[in-house]
């Protein structure tokens, strides 16, 4: 079948994103959207900008919205980009940061998106196993490597890097470029953003899909020193130079600037995840202690998949990798209070083998 393909595409497995389901309506707690609506002021950009213009390219440079993100930041334009979704720029960090010479680092139980990026840009990587707690052992990063990413809180544990560490692999790792990304970081970790002065070789990776409810509009940025920063614009401008449309421009920037909407509805999603976890706790379940909008559990003397197969009949979707290490475990996605209440209450009859 694979006729035409070129030699490196061929072998390629792509990432599997979580199902959007069609058709039957699900309990959706299995890609860590945000269960809140976006910010008003940020749907009202959004009506705002479905006019005439959109004949217009919008602006390459993203001008208004790294504005918005550098004052918010207490940053310089320059130490801004922005993509379309998180996902646009680690991808250009594997083409901008690391190479053939030495393999990039990252967790063996992490973002399963890394290892794509690497095949698809040819770039060796290096897996450290991360302890049997999920925490990462830092000075396995130190040292001789092509670069380093991870996610802080990591995926899919939620297991959240202090500070002081994160500094130790900047530092650690003085001659290549460390990449934090921190998707899941405003639901409760302290960001890498201070460290910025200090450490020329930090690039902080940041999404707007999931504490700012935008996954929909697709829409990332990134924060670095000037120079990190202009070698990620290098790669844009090799491959698409309008990677965010007018409609998103807006939205973005009108989402920065509603700080209230956005700490009220982190916090929210924060506290139903400690709620959650302690509820779970009680039903028996291991729960990986998580700064992120979802918890990593196992029920001991259970499957994943049984689990999985089993929510799913009960119309509650979550994620589930059969991979080494993690197949007894689910990622849950943090919901509304209800939704999690209708979640507890599926996994209690199926962990106490009442169905549904
Ligand atoms: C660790 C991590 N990084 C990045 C992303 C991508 O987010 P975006 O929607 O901005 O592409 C995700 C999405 O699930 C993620 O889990």
């Amino acid at each position: 079948m694979k006729e035409f393909w070129s030699s490196r595409i061929r072998d390629m497995v792509p990432y599997t994103p979580g199902e959007q389901p069609r058709g039957r309506t699900f309990i959706k707690l299995n890609t860590n959207e945000n269960p809140y609506p976006p910010a008003p002021g940020a749907l009202e950009a959004i009506r705002a900008a479905a006019n005439g213009d959109l004949r217009l390219y919008p602006d390459p440079e993203a001008t208004e919205l790294r504005a918005a993100l550098a004052k918010f930041h207490g940053v310089k334009e320059e130490q801004v980009f922005v993509g379309n979704g998180s996902d646009e720029i680690l991808a250009f960090c594997f083409a901008a940061f690391f190479g053939p010479e030495q393999p990039v680092v990252f967790p063996d139980v992490t973002y399963s998106f890394y290892p794509v990026y690497a095949g698809l840009f040819g770039i060796e990587y290096r897996t450290i196993p991360l302890r049997e707690d999920f925490s990462l052992p830092v000075e396995d990063f130190l040292g001789k490597n092509g670069g380093v990413i991870l996610p802080n809180p990591n995926a899919p544990t939620g297991r959240a890097l202090a500070l002081a560490d994160v500094e130790r692999l900047c530092k650690g790792n003085p001659d290549v470029a460390v990449v934090i990304d921190e998707a899941y970081v405003d639901f409760g970790t302290e960001t890498a953003l201070s460290l910025l002065d200090t450490c020329p070789n930090l690039l902080v990776v940041r999404t707007m899909s999931k504490s700012r409810s935008l996954a929909g509009m697709r829409l990332g940025y990134a924060v670095g020193s000037a120079n990190l920063i202009a070698a990620l614009r290098c790669v844009k401008d090799s491959f698409n130079s309008y990677t965010l449309d007018r409609v998103a421009l807006a939205a973005a920037k009108a989402s920065v600037e509603d700080a209230a909407y956005f700490s009220e509805t982190c916090q929210k999603i924060a506290a139903t995840r400690e709620g959650t976890a302690r509820r779970l706790t009680e039903l028996g379940f291991e729960v990986c202690p998580s700064k992120a909008n979802f918890l990593f559990v196992r029920f001991p003397g259970r499957s994943g998949k049984e689990l999985l197969d089993g929510l799913r009949e009960a119309g509650i979707l979550v994620r589930w990798w059969n991979q080494p290490r993690i197949a007894d475990h689910l990622r849950i996605t943090i919901g509304t209070e209800e939704e999690m209440d209708a979640l507890v209450e599926a996994l209690r009859r199926l962990t106490r083998g009442e169905g549904n």
